[in-house]
């Protein structure tokens, strides 16, 4: 896909693409972000919430980036441009840059970790540990600022290493292999967690919604979920759309995605919280999570040892192909409009992000007490103002532009593709792409403001 002579490659057709933006789409955010905040915000109302959000908010966005990005042939800020010459439009690709870069940052922390997890289970590190074991053992890596670094480090390597040598393809074919193996092992993960001892309490802890636990901060972390999950407000799918060719329909690729990133986050809680209350861990137990409660899962499985090498491998790739996504937009910016070849911009830019993220490492050990925003540790903070801010907020800007600038015909008539297949219920999207979304964000962000 990536070229170094300025003319744009192109996926391999319409398969190709669902495949890179699914995997861009699935990754931590699903099997690692997502329980978590699950945890943190009571369950079930919460999965419920993020559903609605994925579907009346993270879908209008995602079409329109992917339009945008196609009919441009361009990067977030060039794409604005384009379509929008002189006005202040491309501010919102500005936006998405900085969320994608921040994103990657600390994204590249945990990325680390999944690496040190993969290795750590082919060393037969997890055998036969008990939760306590597990917690122990994660908590003496964790506390370790020198080897959480290096195994960050390690991962923003590979990251750059794909952008540069243009390997998105080679991805790209080993992902339709990798992402139906992540998928059967979840399959796997849920059977045995659902029927472990006492595991109904934490079936109902995710499928039993309790509005009662519900407050505006449930919403807003909602909205940022669904957007996280899906890649977009970071000019991601703009970015993956300006790879796509015109010949290719849009709706049909869109669906795919939304389905694909839901079902794999849907099963990762229920692979989790059942194991979680089985074995007596604690539900809001924050980013450490799924590092915890899925070992002891493997521990309790015929052929554990095995199925947990091949979990955190396929789990590492899967952040993989998410993270080359990330720097993949401000790299297409740089090519774009200031003729950087590729090499020096990945070098630049995954040097200057894995030192941005060296803090967020950090706080997990010697700047645990260091604070940023509300009293959060940096790790936190970064991951609040990224996701719950800059993502819907990019993913707005570029809802109104759609909608009300560069116009709803011009949207479904780009949509389709060569053969003439478009959105089907087309009034119904209008209203939602011009006044739903955007009221909606709004209306959260509103409250959120106003509550805090
Ligand atoms: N969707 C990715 C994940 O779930 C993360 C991501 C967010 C990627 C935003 C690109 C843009 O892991």
């Amino acid at each position: 896909m990536a070229s170094n002579n300025g003319s744009r490659e192109q996926w391999s057709g319409k398969f190709g693409f669902i495949l890179a933006s699914i995997g861009s789409a699935v990754g931590l955010g699903s099997i690692w972000r997502f329980p978590y905040v699950t945890g943190e915000n009571g369950g079930g109302a919460f999965v419920m919430i993020y559903v609605i959000c994925v579907l009346l908010l993270g879908l209008p966005v995602l079409l329109s980036e992917i339009v945008l990005g196609r009919s441009t042939q361009r990067n977030p800020v060039g794409a604005l441009r384009k379509q929008a010459p002189n006005t202040p439009w491309f501010m919102g690709g500005f936006i998405g840059i900085i969320a994608s870069i921040i994103i990657l940052s600390f994204y590249s922390t945990v990325g680390g970790w999944t690496l040190y997890y993969t290795w750590e289970a082919i060393a037969n590190g997890f055998h036969q540990l008990s939760i306590n074991g597990i917690e122990a053992k994660f908590g003496s890596f964790i506390s370790n600022p020198a080897t959480t670094v290096i195994w960050q480090a390690l991962f923003m390597l590979l990251t750059m290493g794909v952008c540069i040598f243009g390997l998105q393809n080679g991805i790209e074919r080993t992902n339709k292999f990798l992402m139906p193996l992540l998928g059967l092992m979840l399959i796997i993960l849920v059977i045995r967690a659902v029927t472990l001892p006492g595991s109904g309490e934490g079936i109902r802890f995710i499928l039993y919604p309790d509005w009662s636990s519900v407050s505006i901060t449930t919403i807003f972390e909602a909205l940022g979920m669904a957007f996280f999950s899906l890649s977009v407000g970071a000019g991601t799918m703009i970015t993956y759309g300006s790879f796509l060719s015109k010949k290719e329909s849009v709706p049909s690729a869109i669906g795919n995605i939304v389905l694909f990133s839901t079902l794999v986050s849907l099963a990762a809680g229920l692979a989790i919280f059942p194991a979680v209350f089985s074995l007596g861990y604690e539900p809001n137990a924050g980013p450490a999570l799924v590092f915890i409660t899925l070992p002891s899962v493997f521990a309790q499985m015929p052929i554990g040892s095995l199925s947990a090498v091949l979990f955190f491998f396929l789990l590492s790739m899967a952040a993989l192909t998410s993270s080359i996504s990330l720097l993949e937009v401000p790299l297409r910016y740089l090519e774009d409009e200031h003729q950087l070849n590729r090499k020096t911009g990945t070098i630049l830019t995954g040097g200057l992000i894995f030192l941005l993220g060296i803090p967020s490492t950090l706080s997990f050990n010697i700047l645990s007490d260091t604070k940023g925003l509300f009293g959060l540790t940096i790790f936190d903070s970064l991951d609040f103002l990224a996701s719950n801010v800059l993502l819907p907020l990019g993913g707005l800007i570029v809802i109104l532009f759609a909608g009300w600038k560069w116009g709803m015909n011009q949207v479904l008539r780009e949509a389709r593709g060569e053969d003439g297949k478009g959105l089907p219920a087309q009034p119904f999207w209008v209203f939602i792409v011009r006044w739903v979304t955007p009221l909606l964000i709004l209306t959260v962000f509103a409250f959120q403001i106003l509550s805090s």
